[in-house]
């Protein structure tokens, strides 16, 4: 039986502060990746420590969700961004989310960054201004609620302008930005400035500009208070230029201020493996007795051939960051040493159609498919034997913490939070540095643990028993909130 943790209501014991966590994805209505995941769970993991409320814009599946939205505050037209609603939802288990209601923004076929063939959307700029803008709205009273915010957690560049909108609006409050990934900064043309509302003297340096373009993510590391970012490598790496994506600079500033954390991520008890649906038979919390009926039950989804070699699982977005070429040339060899591929994801054409052409070459070796399902993601983590993931960068990355408690062993780079979550021949194998010859190495070292079973089982046990709560991380970032708000008021 599925526990899921959204249905039972959660106490807010004794709220110190008024939290508005704002993001553009959550797994309860819509995810790209781990920040849908990230944007459910860590709120919820919060609501312990605070009065935690959650600021979504309301996309079509939102609005499919909810059925008819009461609405809250109304928000003013300011510069080129529209007037919209604010609503308000209350989730089984009491989470109030509010919801930017903005139909002419939102309320469209496809993710919430772009059409059906993953083309952004060409507004992105106004979409995720009118976000930020929002927020310091709940702040500045302007919506005129109830409840006010005591400090704002903003997420990646889609939320990163409320902490200057906040700023250039003379209001003063704690703000965090957290980064799941620097690689995505929010671009724009520096034309865009009076349409969105931004002071043309704030297009600096010191301020939004980065090198003749208005960045929001540049935006957001300026004026937040606090920056955080999933994992404490990550949060290292970032300050290097290899990393740190033309930011190291500021990065670097910002950790010599004591204003730069990195905090790992958890992972919900939905993902533990003896609480998942789906799955042909559940495993428990250190024994993966389960596991062959899962691998039988991927093996025929997949139209793989039946097969008592290793079998390996891709479960990603299909983007460079994530090493997919590396694993579409490593495959060959992968093959020829008894191993099968299972791959499931989306993203970038040119890779979609080089794993489709994969899986042709390779009938009954190599199942491929092209979209997007927890359902079957869940499958593949519980009945593959090892997961690939030679990311070029990965800020923390939750799949290869899903696959560990499925006793699934991560092949993995070492960067990011892949290093802070796998642990080389105990609960995975790391890559000394991400390359065709080191993916390969890795490939064979699994290869020799899948033959000697105690060594494999050992190995899964290892992983099963390692714990990727939220608890520690939901601390870490109450601890952050408690500087962050020291600091504004001194
Ligand atoms: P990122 O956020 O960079 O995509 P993460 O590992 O943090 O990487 O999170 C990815 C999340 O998205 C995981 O929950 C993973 O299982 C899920 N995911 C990625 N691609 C797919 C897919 N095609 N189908 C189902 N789930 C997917
Ligand atoms: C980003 C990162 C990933 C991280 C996720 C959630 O998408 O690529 O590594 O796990 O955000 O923080």
């Amino acid at each position: 039986m599925q526990v899921d943790m959204r249905s039972k209501p959660v106490p807010a014991q004794s709220p110190q502060s008024r939290i508005l966590y704002v993001t553009s994805e959550m797994t309860d209505f819509v995810k790209v990746g781990g920040l849908g995941d990230v944007s459910s769970a860590l709120p919820r993991a919060l609501r312990v420590h605070h009065d935690v409320r959650v600021l979504i814009p309301g996309y079509r599946e939102v609005l499919a969700h909810q059925g008819a939205i009461p609405v809250v505050a109304r928000l003013p037209a300011a510069s080129g961004l529209p007037a919209c609603d604010l609503g308000k939802i209350e989730m089984p288990d009491g989470l109030v989310v509010y919801v930017v209601l903005c139909p002419e923004l939102f309320d469209r076929e496809g993710s919430p960054y772009g059409d059906r063939s993953g083309v952004d959307w060409i507004d992105n700029d106004v979409r995720f201004a009118r976000l930020g803008l929002a927020a310091a709205e709940m702040v500045s009273g302007v919506a005129d609620l109830d409840w006010k915010p005591d400090l704002l957690h903003l997420n990646d560049w889609p939320s990163a302008l409320a902490p200057a909108f906040l700023a250039w609006r003379g209001h003063s409050i704690p703000t965090i930005l957290t980064i799941h990934n620097l690689a995505y900064q929010g671009l724009f043309g520096a034309e865009r400035l009076p349409a969105l509302g931004i002071p043309q003297t704030s297009f600096q340096i010191d301020g939004v500009e980065f090198h003749g373009k208005l960045s929001f993510l540049k935006a957001g590391i300026f004026y937040a208070s606090h920056v955080t970012t999933v994992s404490a490598t990550y949060a290292r790496e970032i300050t290097t230029p290899e990393f740190g994506c033309g930011l190291e600079g500021l990065l670097r500033a910002r950790s010599d201020q004591g204003r730069l954390t990195g905090i790992l991520n958890g992972i919900d008890e939905t993902w533990g493996p003896q609480s998942s649906q789906q799955l042909s038979d559940a495993l428990q919390s250190s024994d993966w007795a389960g596991k062959p009926a899962n691998a039988e039950q991927v093996r025929k989804t997949f139209g793989l051939a039946v097969s008592r070699g290793p079998l390996f699982a891709v479960v990603s977005r299909l983007v460079h960051q994530k090493g997919i070429d590396l694993t579409i040339q490593a495959a060959e060899i992968l093959l020829r040493e008894g191993g099968q591929l299972v791959v499931t994801g989306r993203g970038e054409t040119h890779l979609e159609s080089a794993l489709r052409k994969l899986a042709a070459r390779h009938p009954g070796k190599v199942g491929v498919r092209i979209g997007f399902d927890e359902a079957k993601a869940r499958q593949m983590f519980a009945g593959s034997d090892f997961l690939l993931m030679p990311s070029r960068f990965e800020p923390c990355g939750l799949s290869q913490m899903y696959a560990q408690s499925f006793g699934t062993l991560p092949v993995a780079s070492r960067t990011g939070g892949l290093v802070d979550t796998v642990e080389d021949g105990v609960t995975g194998f790391l890559l000394k540095e991400t390359s065709l010859p080191e993916l390969l190495g890795a490939l064979y070292r699994a290869v020799d643990i899948f033959a000697s079973p105690r060594k494999l089982n050992a190995m899964r046990r290892a992983a099963m028993q390692r714990r990727f709560g939220w608890g520690l991380s939901a601390q870490q970032y109450s601890d952050v909130y408690g500087t962050a708000a020291a600091s504004s008021a001194g």
